[in-house]
């Protein structure tokens, strides 16, 4: 993949930690589409996709210690992708040397090691921002914002589906489902409903696995909107499909499909193409990822606070807490 060009001058330096599937996948893809930043280093444990990712993505030097890299290099903004019981450390190092930070959901294995990224984010007065890519799904935007011109949201219903039983953990047993996956739900529920989560009701089951893998919720939102949250790796197959809803109008999407939305109590409704929406028919546009990178870039160049800022993904990791301590009866 040939970057374009622009003058140094210019340039951003990135620095990027990870050579593994979402980095190769959508991350990398992303930022080599963008002039105005220059990957300048690459860093993994793994000697043969270390090269394979700096080959693919024309970036000029290459390491095996990521200190090493930051000391050399001395990049604006540090990618870290790796799983989130490896990513600890590394997120801590990268901001305590203030470097802006960059990582993908979950942020840390809980609530408790996303809340100490915050504070050192803080205290290092640096950008850092969690890769919650839904919450910039183009096609999940323009159906709220379609959907909010008419009033706020007042009910929205996320469903995450997977068919993964009877494994119910995450890097053999490292993270639960809830923190590490379901947890893209909880967060769109979040983003769709505003404000704070002021009451939860959670159902928790284990349906014929090792562990709990299908988690419900009622959500009630200090704006009045009502959350509902279905998820469930004892399916038939993967979706992820959300509703919103407003006076007299309706949004149901699914960002691997299509969109719909319907007012006024029409059976016709107005089809939304999720490659239309993104302008773009690439994964990493279609998904979210492209613009979540943009927005990140986009901060770390102007000093704003991005919308998935670590501080407010503790939020959302507080809340699947909330979710596992709310059993009905
Ligand atoms: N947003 C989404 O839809 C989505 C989907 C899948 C995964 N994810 C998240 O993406 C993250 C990364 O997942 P992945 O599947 O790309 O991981 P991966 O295992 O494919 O890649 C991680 C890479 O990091 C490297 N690494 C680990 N520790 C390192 C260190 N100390 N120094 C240098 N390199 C190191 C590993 O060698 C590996 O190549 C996870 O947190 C996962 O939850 C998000």
């Amino acid at each position: 993949m040939k970057r374009r060009s622009s003058s140094k001058r210019d340039q951003m330096k990135v620095a990027l930690i990870g050579a593994g599937g979402m980095a190769n996948l959508v991350h990398y893809p992303s930022l080599s589409e963008m002039h105005d930043i220059e990957l300048v280093g690459l860093c993994d444990l793994d000697a043969q996709k270390l090269r394979a990712t700096a080959e693919r993505f024309h970036i000029p030097r290459t390491y095996l210690d990521y200190r090493q890299m930051l000391d050399e290099l001395k990049p604006h903004a540090v990618y870290a992708l790796m799983p989130p019981h490896q990513v600890f450390d590394i997120a801590i190092e990268v901001m305590t040397r203030k470097h802006a930070l960059f990582i993908e959901k979950p942020p840390g294995l809980n609530a408790f090691q996303n809340r100490q990224m915050a504070l050192c984010a803080q205290r290092s007065g640096v950008i850092a921002m969690c890769g919650f890519q839904r919450r910039y799904i183009p096609l999940l935007d323009a159906l709220r914002k379609k959907v909010e011109q008419r009033g706020r949201i007042h009910t929205a219903v996320v469903t995450f589906v997977k068919c993964s039983y009877p494994i119910a953990s995450y890097y053999n047993g490292a993270i639960d489902i809830l923190s590490c996956d379901a947890v893209h739900a909880v967060d769109t529920l979040r983003h769709l409903c505003g404000g704070e989560a002021v009451s939860v009701a959670g159902d928790v089951r284990n349906l014929g696995a090792d562990d709990n893998n299908a988690f419900y919720a009622i959500v009630k939102f200090s704006t009045g909107a009502t959350g509902i949250l279905q998820t469930n790796w004892a399916c038939g197959r993967r979706f992820f499909r959300v509703e919103m809803h407003a006076q007299g109008i309706s949004a149901y999407a699914d960002p691997d499909e299509s969109g719909i939305l319907y007012k006024d109590g029409k059976l016709e409704g107005e089809h939304f193409d999720p490659a239309e929406c993104a302008g773009n028919t690439a994964d990493w546009h279609r998904l979210g990822f492209f613009d979540e990178n943009r927005h990140f870039i986009d901060c770390v160049k102007s000093g704003k606070t991005p919308v998935s800022n670590l501080a407010d993904t503790v939020k959302t990791m507080e809340l699947v807490d909330r979710i596992y301590h709310s059993q009905i009866q």
